[in-house]
């Protein structure tokens, strides 16, 4: 009995989850640049083709009532020919305007993506990513250029062909067209289970490259770990899945072909049976009665074509729910009221409460950044600091209280002017792919010397290692910077940020990966560069600390303590522990 209820439910969610998909999804293929005179083009082409295709069963009543005029044999060959020859130039220009939607729709997906905000790339994993800018663009765009097109033409044949048929006897097409909505509607049903099989198949897929993909960067943990038998059994389970679902998919696509013979054969006997009856007491005569036949033959071919047409149809919907996804989340918004012409203001954290999706992160979080002067933030990991800078630099909005900048909220303030205002060192210094120089002077946006470059290196430590590479400035980091070891990719991130030069500092744990000899060398670069300007830095190292204007001690997401280090060595029992631990650790 629960099981009967569950079964209900489920199916009442699928309506709900398929309930206005049609809309979504015209709505959607409109929001690209189509190319319209090619689209039109194709429609005329499509018509074009099929109505020679629709003339061939005319000649053929001819030739068999034995009308052999030069006229009628001319026209024959002239309209096989032409069908053969027009079907390839349907789809040599299908393919050219399929090519055409494709870029159209992948150019407005990237230039979504590069204007999305960062929460957008929280809920949708990288690979997920690829594939809907990959395969499920292609989908849609064959059918925006292939399907739609066609349709239009098979619309038009099928109103010829009845057209036709009824000149030529009106019971027989009667019973065609009492006969066409049960076709029709199997079709569509088989057409709706195939698709939901072929969703289960793709989302099987999906999660099977998911797997892979993820734990492909992971191999050296897996062998330092002897976790690869457990990873080889899970890797297998994934692809017994996988096939499983293809196995259904394969029954299902191999149902097709009988049910389309049943159901046509069904109608062939009709027209042979009640036509041979026809033709016997005089009603039609045999050339009509095989013209007949023919159109009807092609009546279901194209009806059939309409089913799979549905099938992909009904896919290229699944693909474009992922990608409206995309299309139609929200955009940073770049322009804004104020431009940011004075730098020399107050950052305020006001009541600040934010978290990622549903579990909050940071709660009524306060605390002043007086302009010129510099803030430590420190607390254990896990706390919310790095979460903090990113609100700074306006990656994520607050989700209550607010953060001003002079007289005015941040969000106030034009965005890419806003980002301009600061040099970033993030705490994994990723790095593009690309060579060393590429990575310094990434996002500055003015003209640089060699010299600048260089000493932007010296100044970071980093100038000794790219100097001993063999390509110097011209190695290439790799993927991510993989071919660098993290505290080079550090220095080079510092290098950037030195070079950028803005007037406000964000270091997170921009010393972690560096040794004790060049942390020196790179904390004095540092000094410097913070001289007269405001920055916030996550910090571990108690040098930087204790040279800060104020701390602000992070846990949990709250604020624990604000002060000097004087007064959070009296006032706070987390902090001096925190900063004995430091001690010691920097001891051994
Ligand atoms: N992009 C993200 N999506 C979801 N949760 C996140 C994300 N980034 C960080 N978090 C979570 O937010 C909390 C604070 O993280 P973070 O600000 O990086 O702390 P800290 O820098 O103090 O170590 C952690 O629990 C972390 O798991
Ligand atoms: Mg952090």
């Amino acid at each position: 009995m629960a099981e009967a209820i569950d079964k209900k439910e489920f199916k009442r969610l699928r309506k709900e989850s398929e309930k206005g998909i049609w809309r979504k999804y015209t709505r959607l293929i409109f929001k690209a640049k189509l190319p319209w005179k090619w689209l039109t083009f194709l429609v005329f082409l499509n018509i074009g083709s099929m109505q020679l295709s629709l003339m061939f069963p005319q000649y053929a009543q001819k030739v068999s009532a034995g009308v052999l005029t030069n006229e009628v044999i001319f026209g024959t060959v002239a309209v096989i020919f032409g069908g053969v020859l027009s079907s390839g130039i349907v789809r040599y220009f299908s393919k050219l305007t399929m090519y055409k939607v494709d870029i159209s729709y992948r150019s407005l997906i990237w230039q979504r993506l590069m204007h999305s905000p960062l929460s957008l790339f929280d809920s949708v994993k990288p690979n997920e990513m690829v594939s809907r800018t990959a395969n499920d663009t292609s989908t849609l765009s064959s059918v925006v250029a292939g399907l739609l097109p066609t349709l239009v033409g098979m619309v038009y044949s099928v109103y010829y062909i009845i057209d036709v048929l009824f000149g030529y006897d009106w019971r027989l097409s009667l019973g065609l067209i009492v006969y066409t909505p049960i076709y029709v509607l199997a079709l569509i049903w088989y057409g709706k289970w195939n698709y939901r099989t072929l969703k289960h198949t793709h989302n099987r897929l999906a999660s099977l490259t998911q797997f892979l993909s993820e734990l492909l960067v992971s191999i050296p943990l897996i062998k330092s770990f002897n976790t690869e038998r457990k990873e080889e059994k899970r890797g297998k389970e994934n692809l017994q899945k996988y096939y499983k679902a293809s196995m259904r998919q394969t029954i299902i696509n191999w149902i097709h072909t009988p049910m389309i013979s049943i159901l046509t054969l069904v109608m062939d006997l009709f027209v042979i049976v009640f036509g041979i009856y026809l033709v016997s007491n005089g009603s039609i005569t045999i050339d009509i009665w095989i013209a007949f036949f023919l159109y009807v033959g092609m009546y279901f071919g194209i009806l059939e074509t309409f089913g799979f047409m549905f099938i992909q149809l009904k896919e290229s919907q699944g693909a474009s729910s992922r990608i409206a996804i995309l299309l139609e989340s929200d955009l940073e918004q770049y322009e804004r009221n104020r431009s940011v012409e004075d730098t020399n203001r107050n950052l305020v954290f006001d009541d600040v409460s934010f978290g990622y999706g549903d579990t909050k992160v940071l709660e009524n979080v306060s605390f002043t950044v007086k302009n010129g002067s510099k803030t430590a933030i420190v607390g254990p990991s896990g706390g919310g600091k790095s979460t903090l800078l990113a609100l700074v630099q306006q990656l994520y909005t607050p989700s209550e209280g607010t953060i001003t900048y002079g007289d005015a909220p941040i969000g106030d303030y034009h965005l890419t002017d806003w980002r301009r205002m600061f040099s970033f060192v993030a705490q994994d210094s990723p790095l593009l792919n690309g060579t060393i120089r590429d990575n310094i002077v990434y996002g500055v946006d003015r003209e640089v010397s060699e010299e600048e470059i260089k000493e932007a290196a010296r100044a970071a430590n980093a100038l000794q290692f790219i100097q001993e590479s063999p390509q110097g400035f011209e190695t290439h980091v790799g993927e991510t910077g993989a071919n660098l070891s993290g505290g080079q990719r550090q220095r080079i991130a510092i290098a950037r940020a030195l070079l950028r030069n803005a007037e406000f500092l964000l270091l997170d744990e921009a010393m972690a990966s560096l040794d004790g000899q060049s942390e020196q060398a790179v904390q004095e670069a540092m000094e410097k560069l913070m001289e007269g300007k405001t920055s916030i830095v996550v910090a571990h190292d108690l040098s930087t600390i204790i040279n800060s204007d104020q701390i602000v001690l992070i846990n949990d997401g709250t604020v624990e303590a604000i002060g000097t280090h004087k007064e959070l060595c009296q006032h706070s029992e987390l902090y001096m522990q925190f900063v004995e631990y430091l001690s010691q650790s920097s001891v051994s």
